[in-house]
């Protein structure tokens, strides 16, 4: 009886052995295929969601640029400042905004979209079109770090230019020049 019990008790570990080893290895792929569900680290914590997300704060007052020139622009340390010279301005991060300004040095952003020099692109040819900045940065406003929504790729570019309801030119020039 004894015997018996023993040898089904090595058969439960060894399976127990087999689920944990299994288990493991399925975290391991879900966490290795997880979308990017964070955009790179920033010098100060700015969150759109904070501020585009839940205080409504419009994306053309940072980004002035966006539908009047080709590039969008990200806002200068003085825009931040009008706001946060009282704001949590105690606020460690904050505080930081302050420092940077006492020292006159600007934020160094880390880039999360950047093409390749020899293509051209325009934010305000496509905003004049009525196409929306989430076609390609995606739902900015409910994200706490910027992530790169998706691999600005030739062919990203081009079937959105080859659709009907565009026409817009698929010409080589058009991008490259
Ligand atoms: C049709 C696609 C598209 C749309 C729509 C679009 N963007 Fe962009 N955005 C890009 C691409 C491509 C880049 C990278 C440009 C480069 O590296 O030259 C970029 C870069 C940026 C940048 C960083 C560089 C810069 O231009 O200052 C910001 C900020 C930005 N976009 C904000 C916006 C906002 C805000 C909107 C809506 C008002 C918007 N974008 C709409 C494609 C788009
Ligand atoms: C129009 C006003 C306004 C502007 C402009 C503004 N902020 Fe804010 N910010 C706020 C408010 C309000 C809060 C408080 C957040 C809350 O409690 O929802 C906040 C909170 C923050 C926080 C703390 C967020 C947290 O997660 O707790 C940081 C960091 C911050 N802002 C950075 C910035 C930076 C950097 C800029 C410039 C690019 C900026 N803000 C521009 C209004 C503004
Ligand atoms: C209060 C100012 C503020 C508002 C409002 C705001 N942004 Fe931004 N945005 C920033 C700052 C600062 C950065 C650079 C830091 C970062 O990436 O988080 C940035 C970065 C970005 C980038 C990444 C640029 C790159 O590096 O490639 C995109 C895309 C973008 N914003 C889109 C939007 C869109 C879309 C909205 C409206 C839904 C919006 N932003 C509203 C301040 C703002
Ligand atoms: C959601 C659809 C869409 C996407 C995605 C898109 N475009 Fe466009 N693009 C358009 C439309 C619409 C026009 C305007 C056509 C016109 O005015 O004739 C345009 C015009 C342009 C122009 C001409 C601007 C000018 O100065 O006349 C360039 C350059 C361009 N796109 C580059 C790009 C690049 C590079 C990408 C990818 C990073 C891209 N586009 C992604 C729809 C799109
Ligand atoms: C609507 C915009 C657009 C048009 C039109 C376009 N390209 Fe591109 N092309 C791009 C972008 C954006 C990239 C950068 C892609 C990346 O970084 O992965 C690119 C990259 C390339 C590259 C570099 C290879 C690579 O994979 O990075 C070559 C070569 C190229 N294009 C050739 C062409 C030729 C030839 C044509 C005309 C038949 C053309 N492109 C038309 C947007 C365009």
């Amino acid at each position: 009886m004894r015997e018996i019990i023993a040898k089904i008790a090595r058969r439960a570990l060894v399976w127990l052995a087999w689920i944990a080893v299994i288990s493991l290895i399925a975290t391991g792929a879900v966490w290795a295929l997880r979308p990017h569900a964070v955009g790179p680290k920033q010098p100060i914590p700015f969150s759109h969601l904070r501020h585009a997300g839940i205080r409504e704060i419009s994306c053309y007052f940072c980004h002035t640029g966006a539908d009047r020139s080709p590039v969008a622009g990200v806002p200068e340390l003085e825009k931040c400042l009008l706001c946060h010279e009282v704001i949590a301005d105690r606020f460690d991060p904050i505080a930081k905004l302050h420092e940077a300004r006492e020292r006159n040095e600007p934020i160094e952003w880390v880039r999360v979209y950047d093409l390749p020099d020899h293509a051209y692109f325009n934010h305000e040819a496509h905003l004049l079109k009525g196409i929306d900045c989430a076609e390609c940065h995606g739902d900015v406003k409910s994200m706490d770090r910027v992530i790169l929504n998706q691999k600005l790729s030739m062919g990203f570019c081009v079937d959105c230019h080859r659709k009907p309801e565009h026409e817009a030119s698929v010409d080589c020039w058009t991008c490259h020049r």
